[in-house]
């Protein structure tokens, strides 16, 4: 995905001046940043949910978005929330196969018919990852996945993340204020300033199965002083 000379202003709050990244196919990268930097802005303007101008190439395909806030769908069962976003590619009988599926995976097939109303915090961040994880996408973009969670179940979602990416090597971008959850699921490692611009841009070559966070301590660093 090439994005090129981006601008993004809200009325008169710049956002993004003449952003310019690229982002290789199959990769995963995390996005980090302070608060109202733009993080959430750059996944929404690649998501073309909100408007900016500039190009931006390699979009085209279909995108999963898990939004930072909630949006499950208050009337449908959790089940129902996961079907509902495979109903236009997927027979009942799929739907329901690859439901069962990635509910079990998110440790909530118990769950299945309980409504959002009824869901603790973290159940239902757990739900909303179901979700994207189940569609079939071409883009997969997370905005905060993994807060709410128990360091426990934070753990097994990254894995059942990294175990379909393996399968499926979707180009994947995510948000997060975890340097370590960056260290441990990313490619390549973003950092935006306050004012929206790249400050750092490291890359990590380690196949995810043999990373520690102890090997990174000097990235770790230089992260960290970068935000
Ligand atoms: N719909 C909107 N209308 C006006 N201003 C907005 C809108 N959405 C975001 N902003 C502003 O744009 C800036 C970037 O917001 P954004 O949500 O992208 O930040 P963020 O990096 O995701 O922050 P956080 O880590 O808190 O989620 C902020 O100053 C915010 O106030
Ligand atoms: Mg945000």
């Amino acid at each position: 995905m090439i994005i090129s000379d981006v601008d993004k202003k809200y009325n008169d709050l710049v956002v993004f001046e003449k952003l310019n990244l690229t982002i290789k196919d199959h990769e995963i990268t995390a996005i980090l940043g302070p608060s109202g930097c733009g993080k959430t802005t750059l996944l929404n303007i690649i998501s073309k949910t909100t408007d900016y101008s500039g190009t931006i190439e390699g979009n085209d395909g279909k995108i999963s978005y898990l939004f930072q806030s909630q949006r499950l769908l208050s009337n449908l069962t959790v089940k129902k929330n996961i079907e509902y976003v495979l109903r236009s590619y997927l027979d009942k009988q799929e739907r329901e196969k690859v439901t069962n599926d990635i509910l079990k995976k998110v440790e909530l097939t118990e769950f299945a018919n309980y409504y959002p109303s009824q869901l603790s915090g973290g159940m239902a961040q757990r739900v909303s990852i179901a979700r994207a994880f189940a569609y079939d996408s071409d883009i997969m973009l997370m905005d905060e996945p993994f807060k709410g969670l128990d360091i426990s179940l934070k753990k097994k979602i990254i894995d059942v993340f990294l175990r379909l990416y393996k399968s499926d090597k979707k180009t994947t971008l995510f948000v997060t204020h975890d340097i370590d959850d960056a260290l441990i699921m990313a490619n390549r490692i973003i950092v935006l300033s306050s004012d929206g611009k790249i400050v750092l841009d490291e890359t990590i070559n380690e196949p995810f199965d043999e990373r520690d966070v102890g090997m990174y301590g000097d990235l770790r660093a230089k992260i960290y002083q970068a935000i």
